[in-house]
C-alpha cells in the first residue's frame, strides 16, 4: 500500500491512472477508522479503477480547540485496517502546512443556506472549514467519484453544494449509516466513551426509531416533545438539538407537507463527548 505525505508524490502516483482515463474513487476521512469508514472504502473499490483514502485531521473545521486536541489519532492502526481490505489503496496523509500551503485558514462559503442550520448553528465556522479542506483535497486527488456517509447528512448536502460552487468535476455518492449492534451510529468519537456510556448511548437510536414509528400519527410539536421527555428522563445525556427537517433544504416546517421527505436529526452530549445521528422518516 502506498502512503503519500505530499501533493506532488500523490500526483505522480495518480498520473498513469489519469493518462489511461481510469476512474479515481476518493474517501476523505479524519482517521480513527471504523467499519463506517470502511464501508465507504469498499464501495469505492467496487466502483473505481483506483481508490485514494485521505487521513487528515482538519484543524479549520474544529470550533473547539479541546475537541481537536482530543480527536483520536490512530494512523498506524488505520493503515493496517486499510491494507487488510486492499493493498491497492492509495493513502494520502499530509500535514496541514503541506495541504494548505502555509495559509491554514478557511474560505467563507454560502451553501444555499444549508450551512445556517443545525451543525452550522452550533459549530461556528465548521462548514467553512469542511468546504475549504475538501476543495483542497479534491484538487489534489482529482477524483471521479467521492464517497460520504449519511451519518453526517448535513455535510453530504454541503459537499454537493461545494462541488457546484467550485465547479469540481466529481460525482458525490452518499452511503448508508453503519451502526453498532446496539444501534449507536459508528463514530471515531465513540472511542472516547466508557463501556457504560457506550451502552447508554443506544438511547439515541432508540429515540430516532420511536420518532420514525410515530411519525405518521403525531404532530411535529408532539414528536419534538417526545424526544425532549426521553432525554429529560436520562441523567447521562444533554440534548443539544433535535429537529425534524426537510431532507433537501434542512428547513423545519410547522406542519407536515405532502410529498416532502423528512429526516430527524439529533446532537447530544454524553459525558464530554458530542454525538450526532439522523434517520429518514418517510
Ligand atoms: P470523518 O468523521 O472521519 O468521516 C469520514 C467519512 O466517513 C464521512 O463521509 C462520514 O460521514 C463517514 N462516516 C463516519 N461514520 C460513519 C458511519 N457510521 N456510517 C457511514 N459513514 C460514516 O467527516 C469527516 O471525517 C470530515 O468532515 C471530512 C469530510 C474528512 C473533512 O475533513
Amino acid at each position: 500500500m502506498k502512503i503519500h505525505n505530499s501533493k506532488s508524490s500523490l500526483e505522480s502516483t495518480l498520473l498513469p491512472f489519469k493518462k489511461n482515463k481510469n476512474s479515481i474513487g476518493f474517501v476523505p476521512t479524519m482517521g480513527a477508522l471504523h467499519k463506517g469508514h470502511l464501508s465507504l472504502v469498499k464501495k469505492a473499490l467496487k466502483e473505481n479503477d483506483c481508490v485514494v483514502v485521505s487521513v487528515f485531521i482538519n484543524p479549520t473545521q474544529f470550533d473547539n480547540p479541546a475537541d481537536l486536541e482530543k480527536y483520536p489519532r490512530t494512523l498506524e492502526n488505520d493503515l493496517i485496517l486499510l491494507n487488510s481490505i486492499s493493498e491497492k489503496i492509495i493513502v494520502f496523509s499530509p500535514v496541514a502546512s503541506e495541504l494548505y500551503s502555509q495559509n491554514i485558514s478557511s474560505k467563507s462559503y454560502v451553501f444555499s443556506g444549508i450551512e445556517q442550520e443545525m451543525e452550522g448553528k452550533h459549530r461556528a465556522g465548521h462548514f467553512d472549514g469542511v468546504g475549504t479542506v475538501l476543495n483542497l483535497l479534491f484538487k489534489a486527488v482529482t477524483p471521479s467519484k467521492a464517497y460520504f456517509g449519511e451519518k453526517d447528512f448535513q455535510q453530504l448536502l454541503i459537499v454537493k453544494e461545494l462541488v457546484k460552487i467550485e465547479r469540481l468535476p466529481v460525482n458525490i455518492i452518499g452511503c448508508p449509516i453503519v451502526r453498532e449492534k446496539n444501534g449507536l451510529a459508528m463514530s471515531s468519537r465513540n472511542k472516547r466513551l466508557s463501556k457504560e456510556e457506550f451502552e447508554k448511548a443506544a438511547l439515541i437510536y432508540g429515540v430516532l426509531m420511536k420518532v420514525k414509528e410515530k411519525f405518521h400519527n403525531l404532530s411535529f410539536e408532539n414528536l419534538n416533545k417526545l424526544v425532549e421527555d426521553e432525554f429529560k428522563k436520562s441523567d447521562f445525556f444533554t440534548l443539544e438539538y433535535f429537529e425534524i427537517a426537510n431532507s433537501s433544504t434542512l428547513k423545519t416546517d410547522v406542519v407536515k407537507l405532502k410529498n416532502i421527505k423528512y429526516r430527524a436529526f439529533i446532537a447530544c452530549f454524553i459525558g464530554g463527548v458530542r454525538l450526532i445521528d439522523n434517520m429518514a422518516l418517510n
